[in-house]
């Protein structure tokens, strides 16, 4: 797979998509956010590829959507061409697990995207910011959404309003990632941790991904519901039969294939 603004590598089952364009901080323009959308579908389709990482550079995970392509716009143009929507979201479909890998800059729809990926590991160069409102628009990728969700009202109001940029201990003080490790070791430690969840069935892992998700789309107690379908639903699968069997026969179990 060759792109102008991604480099794609595959380790064993991971796949790990780079944003690359060193030049403007990496930030999303069309071009690149079709060519994620390709990159996305081809290793969610790919039967050898358990988890996706998604990561930047060291500068920058991505500065936020191109304020150079954007500046002309009109309302007609984003409304009819539906901006955003046409080429952002392709990462929602993705049914496999998507791990974030972020270091340096992570602002404005860089941040949005991030939010977009199953959980984020942070180097501890990560800063994390929306200032949208300096460039006089409101976020258009979810961020006003899907920050007060993660991180709750007052510090994704402080976080929007003032343009604030939080470190990568705040963000992990605040829940917006799960872990952060020294920039230096950002991939390797993050290609450890895909790996990890790579061993494990990949059904099983699409299946609680997609029970994570639902919570935000529905109530507790339907939440839970789907879930226990799920749950009944893996008895007698050679996923269940092989993890119960190897716990109790005191060996690893082999989740190859299933
Ligand atoms: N769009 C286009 N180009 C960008 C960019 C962006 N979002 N962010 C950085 N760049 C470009 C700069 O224009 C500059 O290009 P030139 O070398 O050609 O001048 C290059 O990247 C390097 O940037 P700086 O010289 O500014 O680097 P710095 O280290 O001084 O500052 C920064 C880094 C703090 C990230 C600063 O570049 C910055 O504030 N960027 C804009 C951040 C922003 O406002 N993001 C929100 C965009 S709107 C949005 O994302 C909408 C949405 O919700 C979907």
């Amino acid at each position: 797979m060759e792109y102008q603004d991604l480099l794609v590598e595959v380790h064993d089952k991971v796949a790990l998509i780079r944003l690359n364009r060193p030049k403007a901080m990496n930030a999303l323009n069309d071009n690149m956010m079709n060519e994620l959308g390709d990159a996305f579908a081809k290793f969610d389709k790919d039967p050898a590829i358990h988890v996706i990482v998604l990561t930047g550079s060291e500068k920058a995970f991505a500065a936020g959507a191109d304020i150079a392509a954007m500046k002309d716009y009109t309302y007609q143009d984003t409304y009819r061409d539906n901006y955003i929507g046409r080429n952002w979201e392709h990462i929602l479909k993705v049914r496999k697990p998507v791990i974030g890998a972020v270091a340096g800059f992570t602002l404005g729809g860089g941040c949005e995207l991030a939010m977009m990926c199953d959980f984020l590991i942070a180097a501890d160069s990560a800063k994390f910011g929306q200032p949208e409102i300096k460039v006089g628009v409101t976020p258009g990728a979810g961020g006003t959404q899907r920050l007060p969700r993660t991180i709750g009202k007052s510090k994704a109001m402080d976080m929007l309003l003032t343009t604030r940029m939080i470190d990568a201990a705040e963000a992990e003080r605040i829940g917006l990632v799960s872990r952060v490790v020294p920039a230096a070791s950002l991939i390797e430690e993050v290609l450890k941790i895909a790996q990890g969840i790579a061993q494990m069935p990949v059904s099983v892992a699409m299946q609680i991904k997609d029970c994570v998700n639902r919570a935000f789309e529905t109530t507790l107690s339907e939440g839970v519901n789907y879930e226990r379908r799920l749950f009944h639903a893996g008895f007698g699968t050679p996923a269940q039969r092989e993890g119960m069997y190897a716990f109790l026969e005191k060996r690893t179990p082999n989740f190859e294939g299933l």
